[in-house]
């Protein structure tokens, strides 16, 4: 049985070492609220190199909305995650890369790391990218990935990664959007034994994207693929003819560093934009304390690339910090569920950071194989992405972490650029369940329906109330968007989506989206995107998406489809709903289930009534709550009728 009361102490391995303790994170915690520009200087000092110092370290009101950190400073991100570690770290190893299939290992040291960057960052000049430009990266989890997205921060380009899991449909549209002018690619993937067509992909959502110049394709695994001569370059080819010294460009400390697009409850996704100088001091920070970075951990994050954890600590905070980072290409269970347990061991692994659908998956495959792997390098255990439940917490801690390794639930979003709330390894008493508290600068605060703010035990919307380094500055080409998203429903606060519950010690319990956002295995979906795809279909009358509570995978997409008067449903219709879904966006999307719906529940004004087929779907029909309103309530009963359990 879980206790859901208990408290875990900070382990005292854990204190002997740590970075801080709980005092001295109350003192530094209520510095950074009280004095917040005498503190983030001092950290900024502390953790990045500056070309220049700023003139101001803070500049920021959510009216406007209007965030500024550190103006008139200049940096460069690739210094700070390269060339300054040359001289210490030269030959300490960056990054460790481990292939879909076990044993296949590179590893490139913070010296080779360096070339390799500057030899891309060169090549992508040869192609005519400039500072402010942008660039697509479409790649499988590969060293040349991060090495991509470092030659882009090199130069002061602008990089768009799009998680290779994406439809070329999703590409192109991403692509559009950022008006990227080169590409870079793959041939193909691999993960879990399969492969994916990254090349094809990119060939097909080109069709419509005339602005990009150039594709740059890594031979990942060799595979023939067409080839469009004067656009397309292979790799090797391009860095072979580049010269491998290239001086960082200068950048401003508002200077956009990437675009990175995210679902929200609209049908089109948000270019998520974060500028330089915040984001690379709150990604550095937050993996040097969160994780209790020390110089000789080896440091493993599951993420991948094409998700904001990928880029803040799979790449930028660990690299800032000289650390050695893990990179894999695979899935858990390939090929077999020891796969991750075995990767601790092969790779001295002290520190590893997932997510909750990772961990309830491998939960399920018992004991047997995590047991019979050592995990004695583990020091420090992490979860992103998603609530995690306090079973899966145990299991996580328990037979994982055998009851030695702290777990770090960690709170955050793409639009945070860093964690916000979460325990610190040698600081914070843990309580299975809950990101605990908040991040230095974070002043998290909880919101009822009417906008008032909610004093000690309660439970509202979660609400940021002042401004931090590695906020999100405005959803690319969209300004009035990001004021309408993010600061119009609780004006003067950052509005997260989530909701919370904070208990008699402080700690916050989030809850999950209060919007039409679905999280499906940590991934973020919306759920307005779903619908847009499923209506593409000439049959489709009609779509509305909900999510339902899944066991592994957090949250599953139940969909309930109207049909066009005169059109019958079948088993074929739905696998073509279903192509059409995994075409538009991908196969992240699928729904696992279709319900075919003569109606749906609608207001008298015709608003689809989200809150019936929620509870519908969850099979909660007792507590379908007041459907009096409802233009026909008839419907009600015959969805209920023909629900379908998902498998
Ligand atoms: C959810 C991922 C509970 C939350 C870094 C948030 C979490 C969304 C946690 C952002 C956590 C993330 N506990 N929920 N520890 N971490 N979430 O943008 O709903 O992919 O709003 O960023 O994930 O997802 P995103």
């Amino acid at each position: 049985m879980v206790d859901r009361n208990a408290v875990y102490p900070v382990p005292e391995t854990i204190a002997k070492t740590a970075h801080l303790n709980q005092a001295d994170y109350q003192t530094l915690y209520r510095r950074s609220i009280e004095d917040p520009e005498g503190f983030w200087a001092e950290q900024a000092d502390r953790f990045i190199d500056w070309y220049r110092p700023w003139d101001r370290v803070m500049d920021w009101d959510f009216h406007e909305p209007r965030i500024r950190w550190f103006e008139g400073a200049e940096l460069n991100v690739s210094h700070n995650c390269l060339d300054r570690h040359l001289e210490t770290r030269g030959d300490k190893t960056a990054i460790i890369w481990e292939g879909d299939e076990p044993g296949e290992t590179r590893t490139l040291s913070y010296r080779e790391l360096h070339t390799a960057v500057c030899r891309l960052a060169n090549g992508l000049r040869m192609r005519g990218v400039r500072r402010g430009d942008r660039v697509c990266i479409y790649m499988p989890m590969v060293p040349e990935a991060a090495v991509a997205m470092l030659a882009c921060t090199r130069i002061g380009a602008i990089h768009s990664v799009v998680f290779g899991g994406f439809s070329p449909n999703a590409l192109r549209d991403r692509i559009q959007d950022a008006d990227c002018k080169l590409v870079i690619t793959a041939d193909e993937g691999i993960r879990g034994g399969k492969r994916i067509p990254l090349k094809a992909n990119t060939d097909a959502a080109l069709k419509d994207c005339p602005g990009v110049e150039t594709v740059v394709v890594y031979r990942r695994t060799e595979a023939e693929v067409e080839w469009v001569t004067d656009r397309d370059i292979d790799y090797h080819e391009l860095v072979a003819q580049a010269d491998d010294e290239c001086p960082p460009e200068s950048m401003g400390a508002e200077d956009p560093l990437f675009i990175l697009y995210t679902s929200g409850s609209t049908g089109k996704p948000k270019g998520v934009l974060h500028t330089t100088g915040g984001y690379i001091l709150q990604a550095a920070m937050t993996h040097h304390y969160v994780f209790d970075y020390h110089e000789d951990d080896i440091y493993w994050c599951t993420a991948d690339v094409g998700w904001v954890t990928g880029h803040s600590y799979i790449v930028y905070g660990p690299l800032a910090n000289g650390a050695t980072t893990v990179m894999f290409e695979g899935v858990p269970n390939y090929p077999d569920a020891s796969r991750h347990w075995e990767m601790v061991d092969r790779h001295g692994i002290t520190i590893y950071y997932t997510a909750p659908t990772a961990i309830r998956a491998l939960m399920r495959a018992g004991d047997e194989p995590v047991k019979k792997t050592r995990r004695d390098s583990l020091r420090i255990l992490g979860t992103v992405g998603e609530p995690i439940n306090p079973e899966a917490w145990n299991w996580y801690h328990q037979v994982v972490g055998e009851s030695r390794c702290p777990v770090m639930d960690t709170w955050w979003q793409t639009e945070t650029g860093g964690i916000m709330i979460t325990p610190l390894p040698g600081a914070t008493d843990l309580k299975p369940g809950s990101a605990t508290l908040p991040f230095f600068g974070v002043q998290p605060a909880l919101m009822d329906a009417d906008g008032r703010e909610l004093e000690g035990e309660a439970a509202g919307n979660l609400v940021i109330k002042a401004s931090w380094p590695g906020q999100m500055r405005t959803v690319y080409g969209d300004h009035e968007r990001f004021a309408q998203t993010y600061f119009s429903a609780y004006p003067g606060c950052y509005f997260t989506g989530d909701g919370a519950r904070r208990d008699s010690d402080g700690y916050y319990w989030i809850t999950g989206r209060v919007d039409d956002v679905l999280n499906v295995s940590g991934h973020r979906l919306g759920t307005a995107e779903v619908e847009s795809a499923l209506v593409l279909h000439s049959t489709v009358a009609e779509a509305a998406v909900v999510g339902f509570p899944h066991d592994v995978k957090g949250q599953g997409i139940y969909a309930y489809v109207s049909l066009m008067s005169g059109k019958t449903p079948d088993p074929a219709l739905k696998q073509e709903l279903i192509d059409l879904v995994r075409k538009e966006i991908g196969p992240i999307a699928t729904p696992d289930v279709i319900q075919w719906a003569a109606g749906l529940p609608k207001t008298r004004s015709g608003k689809i009534m989200r809150r019936i087929l929620r509870k519908i779907a969850a099979n909660e029909l007792d507590s379908l709550g007041d459907t009096s309103t409802l233009a026909d309530p008839a419907v009600v009963d015959e969805l209920i009728d023909q629900r379908i359990e998902p498998k």
